[in-house]
């Protein structure tokens, strides 16, 4: 996407103050976009925003309705439309199923699939009555294989099946959704592992087949993509990006024809 490409479009990014969705922000401002930078980290995303000229920031908790009318309602205070919704927001508990308290438990959930929900049935109704709207929901292949964070996990194939509903249901209102599947992705949310282990990207980078994690651009790429009018017929798709991770199993590929 060139700069430009989404003039006069108004674009709410959940989870904005860091990561993927600090970049996709970034990002969408460049092509020309009205950019809501929404989290729950308001000073974070306010310090996104301060350098996006016309953009704002809101401070929400998409697991919260209440929260989330909120922020649909400054968004069209702000903008008068939504034309795309990222969902991006994330939080990922970390203990195993057998030890995972209930509250973890209840946050994963929260945050990774009813957020998506309450945020799609509040916009939802605004590009309804416009006859036009993206949304595009960030999934992991954690949605789409087994790979750790058994909760957060099932939230992001959740999320899947949200997206192939809402295009079903919604498409002749005009509305597209769809989804990405990051594979691991160097952003903030890794910080903690790298604290234990230097190399654990390095690590991680051994099982691509290209070699390399991803960079927050690679994703903001695909929303991008999926935002703009080039990806008019592409609709209930949830579209890998993670340097074909999933492609097949690259260690034992290697293991078994080491020997050829
Ligand atoms: N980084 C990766 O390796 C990776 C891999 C696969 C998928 N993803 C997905 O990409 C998306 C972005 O991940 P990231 O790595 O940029 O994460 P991140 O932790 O850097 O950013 C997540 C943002 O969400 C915000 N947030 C948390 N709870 C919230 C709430 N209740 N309401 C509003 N905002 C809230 C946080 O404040 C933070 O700014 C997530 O959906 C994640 O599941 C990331």
């Amino acid at each position: 996407m060139t700069d430009g490409q989404l003039t006069d479009r108004s674009v709410i990014v959940t989870g904005a103050a860091s990561g993927i969705g600090r970049r996709a922000a970034q990002r969408f401002h460049a092509a020309g976009a009205s950019v809501v930078l929404a989290d729950i980290n308001l000073t974070g995303a306010q310090a996104v925003a301060d350098d996006l000229p016309g953009a704002i920031a809101v401070g929400v908790d998409i697991g919260d309705l209440d929260s989330v009318k909120a922020m649909v309602a400054a968004t069209t205070d702000a903008f008068g439309r939504i034309d795309v919704l990222v969902n991006n927001a994330m939080v990922c508990g970390r203990s195993r199923l057998l030890d995972a308290p209930v509250e973890e438990l209840r946050t994963d959930f929260e945050v990774n699939l009813l957020g998506p929900f309450l945020t799609c049935q509040q916009v939802l109704p605004v590009m309804i009555a416009a006859g036009r709207g993206v949304i595009l929901n960030v999934s992991s292949v954690n949605g789409l294989t087994h790979l750790g964070n058994e909760a957060y996990s099932a939230a992001k194939a959740g999320v899947l099946a949200l997206t192939r509903a809402i295009a079903l249901d919604h498409g002749h209102q005009g509305i597209r959704c769809n989804a990405v599947a990051p594979g691991t992705v160097r952003t903030e949310v890794w910080d903690h592992r790298l604290k234990a282990d230097p190399h654990a990207l390095d690590t991680a980078a051994s099982f691509y087949p290209t070699g390399r994690v991803g960079e927050p651009d690679d994703i903001a790429d695909a929303l991008l993509f999926l935002a703009g009018d080039q990806a008019s017929w592409i609709t209930g798709v949830t579209l890998p990006v993670e340097g074909g991770l999933l492609a097949g199993n690259l260690a034992m590929a290697r293991g078994i024809t080491a020997a050829d």
